[in-house]
């Protein structure tokens, strides 16, 4: 934001106080009456300088004076600079906001988002949302300012599960072919198989040889295996669809079979997997390291999750040559990925930057993740029910809920809710989700980011096609004084291009999310308060462009956050 002040500041303080370096963080008040941007830097470098806060922010003031976009700048407290613009300058500002709306065109670097990823020949459960949409957030944000990015869903569809499940169609599969098998078909065979090894340990030996048989490439377990990809897949695309969910890449960990061995070769030539117990090759780590010991190679010789992981940091870095990749993964796997990045680092491999978006545990208010019988609870149903709850709010708000078509309202609302529900928390933690919050109408919900967007689009709709080229006319405007409401909203949507940043650079979707509540309160108290349709000129034109320029800003950040916003509701 404001740039211009901004470095003016900077470039003053460094001569005078005679710094090195220096940023110079500017923030927007909490409260209007405290100005349009404000900063605590007299506070931050009192100490460096050898000055009293107070006198430092004196002599910024003095500074920040004759700058022609200040209207009014005033130090307070105990060393704050709060300034407040010139109506021209806040509307000036009003194109980069704007600009945000679209994506980037400058370029920059490439990077690979690692989520989703699910074991394949098992339905989604709830749990995977968690990865599918903070996964598929980032990609967006990052896309949209302007990185080069590959969406990758790295799924499971190789290790022994695969032993237990040819042992199981052998034995109990229907005569139909593995195509025409649905996902629930697939469980159940191996919900059956887990059932029978239980009184039948055996069978576990028998899926043991039967994985390895597909490992050396026996044909007919090819294609059995072939089919379940293409079955999982399908399934997959209808729920991902639903979601808005898109992958560039969905090679899996069976695409890294034959090139772990030459990475084997060249650990053990290295010296860095050595001998553990019973044939094993491990990686040990330093003490300072505090890891413990990671397995990458079993002592009957079969390779593992890590070193298919191994591979595939190779061959993505050799092919992609990306500047980062991202794991979006549970919290359950941050002692791995620690490991995995500590060996890629010992084999001295330069790897683009390694990151663990890790996330934390969801939980249910008022309901538990399984079902009753034990088994986890299918993301199908809970999107399915989502949407049900949402028509029921639809039904109990019908003189003010308005739509065209309500079932597809009810779709937008309800998975809308579910995910804002999961990108409104922060991901570092665990998550709680209640029904009752993530559809209310208002609160930090996507049912009240939908609405104040309709609203928003049904009050341009009555003002008919808008000519907004008289705010480019700054002349118009001079002397004109914002009321504290449109000031207000104003400043909430200056803040649009530094919220997309931070939720991109922090990897934190809900900073975006939280962004996009604060911006409707803003919208909706504005609305509340002033007339914009019977305003006198150049109020009206002025009022119409925010509503407009909020509407926009609401949908563009909803849909990065995978989101969709109605133009009525
Ligand atoms: N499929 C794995 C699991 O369910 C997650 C994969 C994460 N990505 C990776 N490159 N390891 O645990």
């Amino acid at each position: 934001m404001f740039e211009g002040i901004a470095e003016k500041a900077r470039k003053a303080l460094i001569a005078k106080y005679s710094l090195e370096n220096l940023v110079v963080e500017w923030r927007r008040p909490q409260e209007s009456a405290h100005g349009d941007i404000a900063t605590a830097v007299a506070l931050q470098i009192a100490k460096r300088a050898k000055k009293k806060p107070q006198e430092i922010a004196e002599a910024l003031c003095t500074e920040l004076k004759s700058a022609s976009d200040v209207a009014r700048v005033e130090v307070a407290g105990a060393g704050y600079v709060n300034v407040w613009l010139t109506t021209e300058a806040l509307l000036k500002e009003l194109d980069m906001t704007e600009a945000a709306c679209s994506p980037q065109k400058q370029k920059k670097g490439s990077i690979i988002v690692d989520y989703s990823q699910p074991n394949i020949a098992k339905p989604l459960g709830v749990h995977h949302i968690l990865s599918t949409v903070i996964g598929q957030s980032l990609c967006n944000l990052h896309r949209h300012l302007g990185y080069q990015v590959v969406s990758w869903n790295y799924i499971g569809d190789w290790g022994t599960q695969f032993g237990k499940l040819a042992v199981a169609w052998q034995k109990w599969g229907e005569s139909k072919p593995v195509r025409q098998c649905s996902l629930d078909d697939l469980l159940e065979l191996y919900v059956r198989f887990h059932a029978e090894a239980e009184k039948t340990p055996a069978l576990e030996k028998e899926a043991r040889a039967a994985f390895l048989k597909l490992e050396q490439g026996d044909s007919a377990l090819r294609v059995f295996w072939e089919g379940v990809v293409q079955v999982t897949k399908t399934s997959l695309k209808e729920i991902y669809d639903r979601l808005h969910v898109h992958f560039d890449i969905d090679i899996g960990e069976s695409f890294y079979e034959d090139k772990m061995e030459p990475i084997l070769e060249e650990g053990k030539k290295k010296n860095i997997f050595v001998q553990g117990e019973g044939g094993a090759l491990i990686v040990e780590f330093s003490e300072t390291q505090k890891l413990p010991p990671f397995l990458v190679q079993k002592g009957d010789g079969a390779t593992l999750y890590a070193t298919r992981d191994l591979a595939q940091i190779r061959y993505r870095s050799d092919t992609y040559k990306p500047e980062a990749i991202l794991y979006v993964v549970d919290r359950a796997q941050q002692l791995y990925f620690q490991q995995l990045f500590a060996t890629v680092e010992r084999l001295g491999w330069k790897p683009p930057q390694l990151e663990h978006v890790v996330f934390g545990r969801m939980r249910f208010a008022d309901q538990t993740m399984s079902t009753r019988k034990g088994t986890v609870l299918k993301l199908e149903h809970v999107l399915d029910e989502a949407v049900q709850r949402a028509k029921t709010v639809i039904a109990e708000h019908r003189d003010s809920i308005q739509t065209d078509d309500e079932s597809v309202l009810a779709e937008m609302m309800g998975t809308g809710a579910l995910v804002y529900g999961i990108l409104s928390q922060n991901r570092k933690m665990d998550l709680v989700f209640d029904w009752k919050n993530v559809l209310a109408l208002d609160g930090n919900s996507a049912p009240y980011l939908q609405y104040t967007h309709a609203r928003a689009c049904s009050i341009l709709r009555k003002a008919g096609p808008k000519d907004t080229s008289s705010l480019r006319n700054v002349d118009v405007f001079t002397g004109y004084v914002f009321t504290d409401h449109e000031r207000s909203l104003i400043g909430s949507l200056l803040q649009f291009a530094d919220a997309l940043e931070e939720a991109c650079v922090q990897r934190l979707p809900h900073t975006l999310a939280n962004y996009l509540y604060g911006l409707c309160q803003e919208f909706n108290s504005f609305y509340n308060s002033e007339p914009i349709l019977k305003a006198e000129e150049p109020q009206r034109t002025l009022r119409l462009f925010l509503t407009s320029l909020t509407a926009r800003v609401l949908k563009t950040g909803a849909e990065l956050l995978t989101l969709r916003v109605p133009d009525r509701m």
